[in-house]
């Protein structure tokens, strides 16, 4: 009540306060402080140069998805908080996705809690697109996919934060035989216990111009003389959703007060067999179609050989097999459509991603040319 009556006293109208309750008005006033914040009060007409009201800490928006995320939230006139650990060069491009002021851009370290609870402290919602395909020396799978969200999610409570968006998979699940969804399926579970109001995502495999999905089997050719495929990719249903769809995803999670403690599973309108999504994409890119069947234990020491190099590793075991695995269905979770998204199609985007894999003589060539990849239905 009496940060209520502070707020609303016009100004220059002091109140009288006695001596013993001047503690706590300035205590209060401390927390009033953090709710009226210029930049969470919203103004204007919505558009880059207004305020959204909407502070946001974005951790790993410098990869794939981060971009799309990014964007997004700077195109509405948001604050948006960026973490980085990587040199400054390499954040250029997401300057001017945002007003002037408006992208700040700060170093953290992922293990140091402290450079957590400094990168959210006057944001009052947190993103979390932290993410890696495969292991390296200092982090394994555990730590960015348990430990990091945990930090994070801890932080973001102790801060006050009143939105926590948490990147998990469509595929998350402890008895998965893939390491990245068992500790997937882990984070949900313990983000949710630091943070019982976080909203879960669970896309499917994404794509779009910067994906490791489309771009990784068209570039396929280059290294194996044909497509290798598991049962020749027969036995596996996927449902991908493109990465635009899944940011904006993230926008209206953030602006809907009823998206609180939801879990949303992030998928493409349409199912498709792997042989024929991946015949398609080989359509659209005007290049030979060669597939053959490998048998998982020969994918995975071939993989492993590529999983030694100390840079990305162009595949790994695990990643054979979260690409040979059925995408799951949750009839009972909330989708894009609940967030007022319709998902675009493969056959509208892919043309975007594969352009550049085209020979020179076919770049403009019509796509009315490639037929559409058969959907199906289980
Ligand atoms: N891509 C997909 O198809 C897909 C599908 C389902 C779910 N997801 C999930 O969605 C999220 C975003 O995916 P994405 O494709 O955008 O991932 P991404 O391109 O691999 O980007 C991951 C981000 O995490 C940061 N990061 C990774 N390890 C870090 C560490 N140890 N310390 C600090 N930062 C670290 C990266 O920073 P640097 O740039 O410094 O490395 C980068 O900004 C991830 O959680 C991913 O698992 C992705």
């Amino acid at each position: 009540m009496a940060a209520m009556a502070l707020v609303s006293r016009p100004a220059g109208v002091l109140p009288k306060i006695s001596r013993s309750c001047l503690p706590a008005v300035v205590s209060v006033s401390i927390v009033q402080q953090r709710k009226l914040h210029q930049a969470l009060i919203p103004k204007g007409k919505g558009g880059r140069s207004s305020s959204s009201g909407i502070a946001a800490t974005v951790f790993g928006a410098t990869g794939f998805l981060g971009r799309y995320v990014v964007n997004r939230l700077g195109r509405i006139g948001s604050q948006i908080v960026i973490p980085h650990r990587c040199d400054q060069y390499d954040l250029m491009y997401l300057k001017p996705m945002g007003d002037l002021g408006q992208i700040i851009f700060m170093e953290w370290d992922a293990r140091n809690k402290d450079s957590i609870k400094k990168a959210l402290e006057h944001s009052n919602v947190v993103i979390n697109l932290v993410g890696r395909e495969w292991e390296t020396r200092n982090y394994g799978f555990e730590d960015i996919f348990v430990s990091i969200p945990q930090h994070i999610a801890k932080a973001s409570r102790e801060a006050g934060v009143t939105k926590l968006i948490h990147m998990s998979h469509l595929n998350a699940d402890i008895r998965s035989q893939s390491k990245y969804l068992r500790n997937k399926a882990v984070g949900e579970t313990v983000v949710r216990e630091e943070f019982p109001d976080a909203i879960i995502m669970k896309p499917s495999e994404m794509f779009g111009r910067e994906d490791r999905f489309f771009n990784y089997y068209a570039n396929m050719r280059w290294f194996a003389g044909g497509i290798p495929l598991i049962a020749l990719g027969k036995k596996t249903v996927k449902q991908p959703v493109h990465v635009a769809d899944v940011a904006k995803a993230i926008v209206s999670a953030v602006r809907d007060p009823d998206a609180n403690g939801k879990t949303y599973a992030i998928v493409g309108p349409n199912r498709y067999v792997l042989h024929d999504l991946v015949e398609y994409i080989y359509g659209v890119a005007h290049r030979p179609f060669l597939p053959y069947p490998l048998p998982r234990p020969l994918f995975h020491l071939v993989s492993k050989c590529f999983g030694l190099s100390p840079f990305e590793p162009w595949t790994t075991p695990d990643k054979v097999d979260r690409f040979h695995m059925t995408d799951m269905k949750y009839p009972g979770l909330p989708g894009l459509e609940d967030l007022g998204i319709t998902p675009s199609t493969v056959e509208q985007k892919a043309i975007e991603i594969l352009r550049r894999h085209r020979r020179y003589r076919y770049l403009e060539t019509d796509l009315a040319e490639t037929q559409p990849a058969k959907t199906v239905n289980y």
